[in-house]
């Protein structure tokens, strides 16, 4: 159950009998210590403004009307109006039970809508370099929360594949086909090859000249071009596709949806925004001029939909693709996971599709955008010698550090458990080292502190989630299977269960704002009540009832950071 929004309810339902105008915000807010109680309301003050009252006798009429029985066990009034509201033990007990019998932990699905979620989006003929981890990896744990709180979530790989660059690498992948006989699916080095194919294109005449030609060959929808650039495709996405799964990134090939498929959308889309007056001609291209954006001599900028030479752009692509998405995929809303340095891009397009008419109001294009990641010395995360660092290296290197940081810790499992678990741990740092971080800042790549074992990092809660499993192994007990009643009765109990209890508002949040790391903080957090929780309430040592509600809260607290874990795309280990 989300109890802040059930405490909203009340106290907003308590502000009106108390002669505040319907609809006034209650603005209840998990409190920030425990001596503020379990959930602050602080809304009064603004409707006591609004009524020209004194907030604090306001208050203390809303509390007289509020009506929190079987919730709370006390309120009071704080500094110049806020409701503190301490919750009963008996309410905390009662929800802990439900969570822990349900498979959901008690989380209600939400009213079902539609989202498509757009990230990773690597080029092809690319590999995929370290900078896509952010979009990858922050898109798949909201996709995985909405999934959770029961939407209908439309993965959109937009990969990169299409453009003018496709002329060359054709003609190159053509070139080294006729040297070696058949290409294999592996083309193992994609860079060198995307860069013989420039070095080709800039230094040999006869080469580009072919390469132009197979541009407009391969528009036309020519069967060699086609065959060859699918080839392209493949090959790249086989390779990217490794990555995915090493992460446990949940994309896979059907999820597909690059540039190219809106290639038909794009001559209609151009001559309508015409036929509307949005697009008009200027120097030979088609323009939409607006008014929201100025250029820098402060007019109407311009977005060009459609170049001289015929050709469509990235935000004519992306015109399309929004319409597409509410059009054909009957999208409620559109959840973008790219770089900030696209918002300009993308609000430009999203403005000439609500201007035509495309996507109603109601659906709302978000968004979601992300900082850079940047190396220990500030600047952006490269290679020694300037180049950017490929995906795969990272994640090879992350994987002997996490190996020699395990034999360290554990020298004595069975090499087979090591591996798994140095895997296990390492995909897991670099994951959860980006979702922790506030996704619109830069975020600085830093192995120590994304393998520590202390902090909110992976490792930690990694562990702190086979502490607690750890509790039923020793006592030779099913976790699942527990007999007894949660009765909550010390002050660390307490504190354990409210924030067990916050665990739906957590998931909702991230759904709403696109925001991982408020699940990590939760997690964080939860792990941190669970610690001392654990030092002041013994559990196998003490006896009879309280023993059983003890394993009880255990096992709840283990089921939630499991949970939680799992939405972010974060496994974990039973033994470590
Ligand atoms: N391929 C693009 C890039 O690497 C990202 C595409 C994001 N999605 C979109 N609908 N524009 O920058």
């Amino acid at each position: 159950m989300n109890i802040q929004a059930l405490l909203n309810e009340k106290v907003s339902a308590a502000l009106v009998a108390a002669g505040a105008p319907e609809g006034s915000p209650a603005a209840v807010r998990q409190s920030a210590k425990p001596q503020f109680g379990d959930y602050q309301a602080n809304g009064v003050m603004g409707v006591a403004k609004k009524l020209g009252t004194n907030p604090r006798e306001f208050a203390a009429k809303v509390i007289e009307v509020l009506d929190l029985d079987g919730i709370a066990a006390k309120t009071e009034i704080a500094g110049p109006g806020f409701i503190n509201i301490f919750l009963s033990e008996a309410f905390l007990a009662q929800q802990a039970e439900i969570a822990l019998a349900d498979s959901r932990l008690g989380v209600a699905a939400e009213q079902a809508q539609t989202i498509v979620t757009d990230y990773s989006a690597p080029n092809v003929a690319k590999e995929m370099a370290v900078h896509h981890i952010r979009s990858t990896v922050i898109g798949d744990a909201v996709t995985r929360t909405l999934e959770f709180l029961g939407h209908k979530v439309i993965r959109a790989n937009h990969i990169g594949d299409w453009g003018t660059q496709f002329g060359m690498l054709i003609a190159n992948l053509e070139r080294v086909q006729q040297e070696s006989g058949e290409v294999s699916m592996e083309l193992s080095d994609l860079e060198a090859f995307y860069r013989d194919s420039k070095k080709l294109y800039d230094s040999d005449e006869a080469f580009a000249e072919r390469a132009r030609g197979y541009v407009v060959k391969l528009q036309s929808g020519d069967e060699f071009c086609t065959e060859m650039w699918k080839k392209l495709v493949d090959v790249t996405m086989i390779q990217n596709q490794r990555n995915y799964d090493r992460l446990s990134v949940s994309l896979t090939n059907d999820d597909v949806m690059g540039e190219s498929m809106y290639n038909d959308m794009l001559p209609k889309i151009v001559a309508d925004l015409k036929e509307q007056g949005l697009a008009v001609e200027d120097d030979g291209a088609q323009v939409v001029f607006l008014e929201e954006f100025k250029n820098k001599d402060g007019e109407a900028m311009g977005v060009i939909i459609q170049k001289r030479d015929g050709g469509f752009l990235y935000t004519t692509t992306d015109i399309a693709c929004a319409k597409y998405r509410y059009e054909q995929l009957g999208a409620d809303r559109v959840l973008y996971f790219i770089d900030s340095r696209q918002h300009q891009h993308l609000t430009q397009a999203w403005t000439i599709v609500r201007k035509a008419g495309y996507i109603p109001e109601s659906v709302s294009l978000e968004h979601h955008a992300f900082g850079m990641m940047l190396g220990k010395d500030g600047k952006p995360f490269k290679t020694r010698t300037g180049g950017s660092v490929k995906l795969k290296d990272l994640l090879d290197e992350a994987e002997e550090r996490a190996a020699k940081l395990i034999e360290s810790k554990n020298p004595d499992l069975d090499p087979e458990e090591k591996a798994k678990i140095a895997n296990t741990v390492a995909m897991a740092a670099v994951k959860y080292a980006d979702l922790s971080k506030h996704r619109t800042t830069d975020y600085v790549f830093d192995w120590d502190n994304m393998l520590a074992f202390e902090g909110n990092t992976a490792p930690y809660m990694q562990y702190a989630y086979t502490r607690v499993a750890s509790i039923f192994a020793k006592a030779g007990l099913d976790a699942d299977n527990l007999d007894g009643a949660i009765v909550v009765t010390e002050e660390k109990e307490k504190a354990l269960v409210s924030k067990l209890l916050q665990f739906e508002e957590a998931v909702q949040s991230v759904a709403r704002e696109g925001q991982p790391h408020i699940m990590c903080s939760y997690l964080f957090e939860l792990a941190g009540n669970f610690s001392s929780f654990y030092e002041a309430c013994p559990i196998l040592s003490s006896e009879g009832e309280t023993r059983q509600s003890r394993l009880k809260l255990a096992a709840l607290t283990a089921k939630t950071i499991k949970q939680g874990l799992s939405l972010l795309g974060i496994n974990t280990l039973e033994r470590m």
